[in-house]
């Protein structure tokens, strides 16, 4: 099979593409003729070795990516709910025992002609959701989802903040909130350009956090109230201004820590406005599958910066690695 992979950790020069040996599927999984996949900030911390994501324990090659869909080809001994020829996207967190693995980071990947994968992490896909949608899907809105819905519980008649709304879970994020949830969304976002995007996706609000005080223009928009939900996937760098943003009751997720681990924390504010500080990591299969209906029924959409052919995942990581980008980079396969 053609396939994007590594033979050592490295910058962007170090993605390959080219053939390597087909996988078989082991028991409980199937074997996936991938159509499309897309990238991931985990597919460059992999790549670089960086973030505790070393490649399937230093195995080399490695096959890089974790989000794909495409058509089931053959089923390994033992899976169960699938048939050969279903459309489908997977969930790349695989619940594992004796410990969850991610696709494309603990083990081999998706960015290839063909992945193997549990049948118990791939999802059917409606007909009106094309591959190149799907496979957008899950690194993305599995922790936006469930941080907004599932644990924060964003309500219609609150206000969600999203941090870096230009990333793929910022945009994420966004529609999470707003098609979602109904709620009013502010966005925060490193240029002006970027911010017009923001408010071209619905936002209620997007400030430019490089030109403008990120609190003080939050204060100014919600009429010194703040607001209800945070959703930050970068970590340190916005992290004391966005967590002073909240009214009392406030709920913050954390999904990513970006532009650092360590950051401040304002114990005093986090006890006498009773504010919830929360983590999330991915989400289930089943949440996939609500995902999957919320697209098809129009409610959100992923959004796709640029579509590229997986000969040119390259050119992906290179682009990524600028962090120009709003949303994001999809991979087609050929044939
Ligand atoms: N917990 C989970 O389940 C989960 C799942 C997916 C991703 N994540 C994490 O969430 C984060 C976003 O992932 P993604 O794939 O959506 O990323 P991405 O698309 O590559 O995000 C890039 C954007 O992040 C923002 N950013 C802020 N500080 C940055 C910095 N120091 N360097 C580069 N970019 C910076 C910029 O957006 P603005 O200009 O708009 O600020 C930039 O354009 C990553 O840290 C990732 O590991 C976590």
């Amino acid at each position: 099979m053609k396939a994007v992979f590594i033979l050592r950790h490295g910058g962007p020069g170090a993605v390959e593409f080219g053939e390597l040996p087909d996988p078989a599927p082991g028991p409980g999984e199937v074997l996936l003729r991938v159509k499309a996949a897309s990238m991931n900030r985990l597919d460059l911390y992999t790549r670089a070795g960086l973030r505790g994501a070393k490649a399937s324990d230093g195995a080399f090659p490695h096959v890089l990516g974790g989000d794909c869909a495409g058509v089931v080809e053959r089923l390994g001994e033992g899976a169960e709910g699938l048939a050969e020829g279903d459309r489908v996207v997977v969930n790349p967190l695989l619940s594992l025992k004796p410990a969850p693995q991610m696709l494309g980071t603990s083990r081999q990947g998706s960015h290839a002609e063909l992945a193997t994968v549990p049948a118990a992490n791939a999802v059917r896909l409606p007909e009106n959701v094309s591959f190149e949608q799907a496979a957008a899907l899950p690194t993305v809105f599995l922790p936006a989802w469930s941080a907004l819905i599932e644990h924060a519980q964003l309500r219609r008649d609150e206000t969600a903040l999203v941090i870096s709304a230009s990333s793929g879970v910022g945009t994420a994020a966004i529609q999470v909130a707003k098609g979602v949830a109904g709620a009013r969304c502010i966005a925060a976002t490193s240029s002006g350009p970027k911010a017009r995007a923001a408010r071209e996706l619905g936002v209620d609000y997007a400030i430019n956090y490089e030109a403008e005080d990120l609190a003080a223009r939050v204060r100014e928009i919600t009429y010194g109230q703040g607001v209800d939900v945070v959703l930050d996937p970068t970590g340190a760098r916005l992290f004391d201004a966005a967590f002073a943003s909240m009214r009392p009751g406030g709920r913050y997720g954390v999904c990513g820590v970006t532009s650092g681990y360590k950051a401040g924390l304002h114990l005093g504010q986090l006890f006498s406005k009773r504010l919830r500080l929360f983590g999330v990591y991915m989400g289930s299969t089943s949440l996939l599958e609500e995902i999957v209906r919320a697209v098809s029924r129009g409610l959100i959409r992923p959004v796709v910066h640029k579509t590229l052919p997986l000969s040119e995942a390259r050119a992906a990581h290179e682009e990524m690695e600028r962090s120009e980008h709003f949303g994001k980079f999809v991979l087609t396969v050929e044939g």
